[in-house]
């Protein structure tokens, strides 16, 4: 059976524009809040792969969104290579020992030595796909990751960083370092995607979250070209999986997008309209609702009916332009998705 996400990430007609939400699986929900409780720590809840599909799944059931997203982060990978990862209540994540010089570099495992330490996120995918085909309601899987530029600020600063100091130092002064941090990180990333659309994952999406941390002259040295990298890998083995590449903040990078994937998430600082421009003939794009409009029905629906005005009802998946944060009422992330999902009908 076809899936109607899958569909819309291909260009294919669908029967509305199916919709989801960037951190559907989170705070937001005490549902999920209980589970995390139940598992101890985030990191066990990403690790205890029962307990990662339930987290994954109540967001269908509970706000009714179009599409899945496997519950883990995107620090699993740098974890996985070696690096120690905590997430201290309150500060978000820390590693113990940031990447400083080469040696710390190649200390970390590559490739598959790395990729094939992930077993545990497989595993969710695994259970994931045969609960999502237990309840046929056609709801597709996304599988993801990070972007090495993403992925790599926290490897070299050890965490969330305002100003991004140890990673443009690095960038200015020692360039060739930290093109060497972003292809360990992308080679692994390349395989740890594919392991995951093994497993059963039907999309995959790739977060470029710090993306306009970069000034724009750099963004594509530093960090598009190892997306396109990326993509490159899945499609050349994946060829039927659809590539979602969300680059956050880079309106000045749009004009020059190239690459071979599907899908282009907008940003909520982008307007649809100027992407649609540059972008809308070549890839299906999604978005774009700025997330704090989920404090005000009101607002939601405004904005819904503004996106859908110029994106119409094909080529096109609603989101939000970035992550929900933890203190929307779900009441109001539910009526987002019904509004998408009740304008955008044929
Ligand atoms: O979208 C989903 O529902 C799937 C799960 C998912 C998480 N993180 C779970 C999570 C996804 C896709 C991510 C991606 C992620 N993680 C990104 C890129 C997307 C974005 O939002 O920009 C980034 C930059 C991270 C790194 C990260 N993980 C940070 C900075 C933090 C702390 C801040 C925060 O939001 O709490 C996390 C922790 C995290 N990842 C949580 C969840 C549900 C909260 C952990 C908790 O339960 O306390």
């Amino acid at each position: 059976m076809s899936k109607i996400f899958v569909d819309a990430c291909k260009g294919k007609p669908t029967p509305y524009t199916p919709v989801w939400m960037m951190r559907q699986a989170g705070r937001y929900l005490p549902e999920y809040k209980k589970v995390r409780a139940e598992a101890g720590s985030f990191l066990n809840l990403c690790h205890n792969p029962p307990k990662a599909c339930e987290v994954t799944i109540q967001p269908l059931d509970i706000v009714g969104v179009d599409a899945a997203i496997l519950f883990s982060d995107i620090l699993v990978v740098p974890n996985e290579m070696g690096m120690k990862l905590q997430f201290v209540e309150g500060e978000g994540p820390m590693f113990d020992n940031p990447i400083k010089d080469e040696n710390d570099l190649n200390s970390l495992l590559s490739g598959s030595d790395a990729a094939d330490r992930l077993s545990y996120v497989y595993e969710t995918i695994k259970l994931l796909k045969a609960q999502l085909h237990e309840r046929d309601d056609d709801i597709a899987l996304i599988g993801f990751a990070g972007a090495p530029w993403t992925v790599s600020t926290y490897m070299i600063e050890g965490q969330g960083t305002k100003t991004y100091n140890l990673c443009k130092k690095m960038m200015y002064s020692d360039h060739k370092l930290l093109h060497k941090i972003l292809q360990k990180t992308t080679d692994v990333t390349k395989l740890y995607l594919s392991n995951q659309i093994k497993a059963g994952a039907d999309v995959v999406q790739v977060f470029d979250s710090w993306a306009g941390a970069i000034e724009p002259a750099k963004y594509d040295e530093f960090s598009w070209s190892y997306m396109i990298q990326i993509s490159d890998y899945i499609r050349e083995n994946h060829p039927d999986t659809p590539i979602i590449l969300f680059p956050k903040a880079v309106p000045q990078f749009i004009p020059k997008v190239y690459g071979d994937f599907d899908v282009f998430g907008v940003d909520w600082g982008t307007t649809m309209a100027y992407a649609k421009k540059h972008l809308g003939d070549r890839y299906v794009l999604q978005g774009n609702m700025e997330p704090c409009r989920l404090y005000s029905q009101k607002q939601t629906t405004k904005a819904v009916q503004k996106i859908q005005k110029v994106m119409g009802t094909h080529r096109h998946i609603f989101n939000l332009g970035h992550g929900i944060l933890p203190d929307v009422p779900v009441e109001n992330a539910i009526h987002f998705v019904k509004e998408c999902q009740k304008v955008s009908k044929k």
